[in-house]
């Protein structure tokens, strides 16, 4: 038995006597040609990752020059170790693995998938005939295995500072660590899993693909029916699926799969784009859905994410019965809502409602508000257009009531800050007693009628104008804070049947 321990390891020095007849890695990625790109690009002469590759038993996977003409990544000095791990596998063993810890475990694993003959990291794809180049690295006398892939992509973990391997939930939680842009963000998906308690899901190690709508793809009746058979609709289980990788227009069943609601989910190119199509089967019958990916390929350590342009499994059966008028249509015809309306046409403000893409969501005081602070003898003390403004919200996608009211509960009670023609609004919207309130700058206005949808957007009507009032006797200098506080507190005994509160009158 010893004799053959001997002899094994015998041959195996033979095979390695001389490490210095074979280049080390960093040897042959310095001195050849098909390396060039990644050499200045991402290698960059990082030292650390130099004497890696001098030293360390090593798998390191090379995108090839042409690589770079259509890689969308930033090149960081860390991305190098996204292209790295200590683990050494031959495309064999490769062929065996499910995925490799890259050389900084604080990055996403990377996930090995198989299609036919091919092997992909990720979303890019080992070129097996410029693979396995085996060497030894200068450590001992021997040397560590070390072996070099030749890939079709450059890999991006996306993920620009994290303290540990993000699951699929932390990117819900905390997307603006990824680098993707402010624009993208997923509050509305984040807000429904919480609701329904299916964070579990979203942290589950199991290796799943997640597709996560963006909210600018959530209007009000979309986040009304997302609920959780429509989100199991948005997880393939144990399938970590990279785009490239996953054969089209192959059903893939979704977590939604009992007599409910069942959903399943297939890749599908169309016009150069790339599109999640689903068929949904329930009691209420069968459809069909698509929705666009705009971020594939996003890997984190359960999975796979990818962003979608809206979710998934919603579709309307029927052509809207709805009168579905514009905002400004409706303004018009709304004999009540005559002062604000007046005002947009007198200022020049509302000719923004007739600008198409924009979409709307207008927090419109009802004309009685007005009534009681003219009998009063009172005046806003801010300009009309800067009171439009402030009632205007701008945002790709209008909010119900609804969505602010989870949104507030998201942001544990505090403002949510919302982006108006006149520059940030900070408010919170509650449920009081059964009533909606929108807390604006201390002050508590209840919304007497929420959701007028129209095509454009949504109209809220509030009991009162979000804005300050003085008396008109008097200037702006003379309201000091102390009689100012107290024109609320008369102001408050008009408004309480209109359901105007202040702070006070809470405490
Ligand atoms: C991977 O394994 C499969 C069989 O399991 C084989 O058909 C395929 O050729 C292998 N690929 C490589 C690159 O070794
Ligand atoms: C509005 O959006 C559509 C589709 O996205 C586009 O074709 C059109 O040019 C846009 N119109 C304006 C005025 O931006
Ligand atoms: C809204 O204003 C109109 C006109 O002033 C008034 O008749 C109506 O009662 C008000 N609605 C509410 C809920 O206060």
């Amino acid at each position: 038995m010893k004799c053959l321990v001997l002899v094994v390891v015998l041959i195996d020095l033979c095979q390695n006597v001389l490490p210095q007849r074979y280049k080390t890695l960093n040897q042959k990625i310095q001195q050849e040609s098909p390396y060039t790109e990644f050499n200045t690009r991402i290698l960059n002469n990082n030292r650390e990752a130099r004497l890696k590759l001098h030293y360390e038993q090593l798998t390191i996977f090379v995108p090839e020059n042409a690589a770079f003409r259509h890689s969308q990544a930033k090149y960081r000095s860390d991305l190098i170790f996204y292209h790295m791990s200590y683990e050494y596998k031959t495309l064999d063993l490769l062929n065996k693995t499910n995925s490799l810890s890259s050389v900084i475990l604080e990055n996403p694993p990377l996930w090995i998938s198989r299609r036919d003959r091919d092997i992909f990291i990720n979303n890019a794809k080992i070129i097996p005939e410029k693979s396995n180049y085996i060497t030894r690295s200068r450590t001992g006398d021997s040397g560590k295995e070390q072996v070099l892939h030749v890939i079709d992509s450059v890999l991006d973990p996306i993920i620009t500072s994290s303290q540990s391997s993000p699951s699929a939930y932390d990117f819900l939680q905390s997307i603006t660590n990824w680098n993707l842009g402010a624009a993208k963000t997923v509050s509305n998906f984040l807000t429904k899993v919480q609701e329904t308690k299916l964070q579990y899901i979203f942290k589950q190690n199991a290796g799943h693909t997640y597709f996560i709508p963006l909210d600018s793809g959530i209007d009000p009746y979309k986040f009304k029916m997302i609920n959780k058979n429509i989100i199991f609709g948005h997880v393939i289980p144990f399938y970590v699926l990279f785009t490239k990788p996953t054969p089209e227009n192959v059903a893939f069943e979704s977590l939604a799969n009992d007599e409910d609601v069942y959903i399943v989910l297939s890749f599908e190119e169309k016009y150069g784009k790339m599109y999640i199509k689903g068929l949904m089967k329930g009691s209420f019958g069968e459809g069909e859905f698509f929705s666009e990916i705009i971020v594939p390929n996003i890997p984190v350590n359960n999975g796979v994410v990818h962003l979608i342009s809206q979710p998934l499994g919603i579709y309307k059966r029927h052509l809207k019965p709805f009168p579905y008028v514009s905002v400004l249509e409706k303004l018009s015809s709304n004999p009540e809502n005559d002062v604000f309306y007046n005002m947009g046409q007198k200022t020049g403000f509302n000719k923004i409602f007739t600008k198409e893409n924009l979409s709307f969501t207008y927090f419109v005081p009802n004309d009685s508000a007005w009534t009681l602070t003219q009998n009063d003898d009172l005046e806003p003390v801010e300009k009309d257009l800067d009171i439009l403004s402030r009632h205007l919200i701008i945002s790709e996608s209008p909010y119900s009531v609804e969505q602010l009211v989870s949104l507030t509960k998201a942001n544990k009670f505090t403002d949510i800050e919302l982006q108006t023609k006149g520059g940030p609004l900070r408010i919170m919207v509650l449920i009081i007693k059964g009533d909606y309130y929108l807390r604006w700058n201390n002050r508590y206005i209840k919304i007497i009628r929420p959701d007028y949808e129209c095509t454009n957007g949504v109209i809220h009507i509030l009991a009162s104008p979000m804005t300050n009032f003085r008396r008109k006797d008097m200037t702006l200098l003379e309201v000091g804070g102390k009689v100012f506080k107290e024109y609320w507190k008369t102001l408050s005994e008009y408004y309480e049947n209109a359901g105007m509160m202040t702070q006070e009158d809470r405490d």
